[in-house]
C-alpha cells in the first residue's frame, strides 16, 4: 500500500489526484491522503493534511509518499526553489504513471514523476526527477529531460532531445529531434520548435521564433 500526498492544490494537483484514483481503480495499491496547501482547507473532497511553508510534511508518518504538484508557468524557478527549500529526501517521492501509459522498459525514470494517460515513453529516454508530461504526449528515443520539466498535452519529442532543468513544453507543439531546449524556456501551445533553445526564452508559432526571454 503506497499512502500519497500531493504537494499543492487545484489545477495540477486536482489532476493528479484523478490519476491516482484511477490507478486504483486498475489495482494498484494506492491510499491518496489529501493535499499538503495553504490555502485551503479542503479540495475536491480531500482533506488538506497541512501547510506546504510551515514543513508540516516532517509530521506525515514515515510511510507517506509526496507528489510535486505546484506547477506554474510563469513562476516556475519560484516554486522549484520552494521545493527544493522543504528539503524532502528524494525516497519520500513517488511516481504516478498512469494505468494507459506506455513506457519502455528500457526508459529510466527519478523520482516525482508523473506521467498522465496515453503517455507514450521511448526506449532509452531518461526522466529526470518530477518531470510530469501530460495526456496523449510522447518523447522519442534517447531523449532526456532534467528535473521539473513540464510537457504539455499532446506535445511531441522528437529523439535525442534534452530538455533541460524546468523547462516547459507547451500543448500540441512539437520539438525537432536532437535539439536542446534550455533551462526555464518556455514552448508556446501549438509551437514547432526547430532550433535549440536557449535558458529562458519564450518560442511561439511555426517555425517557432523568440518572442521574449524570462528568468
Ligand atoms: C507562450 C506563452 C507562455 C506566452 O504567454 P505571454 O507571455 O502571456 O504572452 P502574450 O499572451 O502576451 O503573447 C505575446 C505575443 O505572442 C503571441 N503568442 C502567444 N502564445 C502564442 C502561441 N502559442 N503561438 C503563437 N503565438 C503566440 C501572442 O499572440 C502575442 O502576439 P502579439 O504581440 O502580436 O499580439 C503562452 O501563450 C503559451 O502558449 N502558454 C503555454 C500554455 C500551455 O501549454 N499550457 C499547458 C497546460 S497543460
Amino acid at each position: 500500500m503506497e499512502k500519497v500526498v500531493i504537494i499543492g492544490g487545484r489545477g495540477n494537483g486536482t489532476v493528479i489526484a484523478s490519476a491516482i484514483e484511477d490507478c486504483k481503480l486498475q489495482g494498484k495499491d494506492f491510499e491518496f491522503l489529501g493535499f499538503l496547501n495553504d490555502n485551503e482547507v479542503e479540495i475536491n473532497g480531500y482533506p488538506v493534511v497541512g501547510k506546504i511553508r510551515n514543513n508540516d510534511w516532517i509530521a506525515l508518518p514515515k510511510e507517506v509518499k509526496f507528489i510535486y504538484a505546484m506547477s506554474n508557468i510563469k513562476q516556475a524557478s519560484e516554486r522549484h526553489n520552494l521545493l527544493k527549500s522543504l528539503n524532502i529526501p528524494d525516497d519520500r517521492f513517488t511516481n504516478i504513471i498512469h494505468p494507459s501509459a506506455v513506457v519502455s522498459t528500457k526508459s529510466k525514470l527519478g523520482i516525482g514523476v508523473v506521467l498522465m494517460p496515453y503517455v507514450l515513453i521511448s526506449p532509452d529516454v531518461v526522466l529526470g526527477n518530477h518531470t510530469q508530461m501530460y495526456a496523449q504526449s510522447f518523447i522519442g528515443h534517447d531523449s532526456i529531460t532534467e528535473e521539473m520539466v513540464f510537457v504539455g498535452n499532446n506535445a511531441s519529442v522528437g529523439g535525442r532531445v534534452t530538455l533541460k532543468n524546468g523547462s516547459h513544453i507547451g500543448s500540441n507543439s512539437s520539438v525537432l529531434e536532437r535539439l536542446t531546449v534550455g533551462e526555464y524556456s518556455i514552448i508556446g501551445l501549438g509551437s514547432v520548435v526547430l532550433k535549440d533553445v536557449k535558458p529562458g526564452e519564450v518560442v511561439v508559432g511555426n517555425p517557432g521564433k523568440v518572442i521574449k526571454t524570462i528568468h
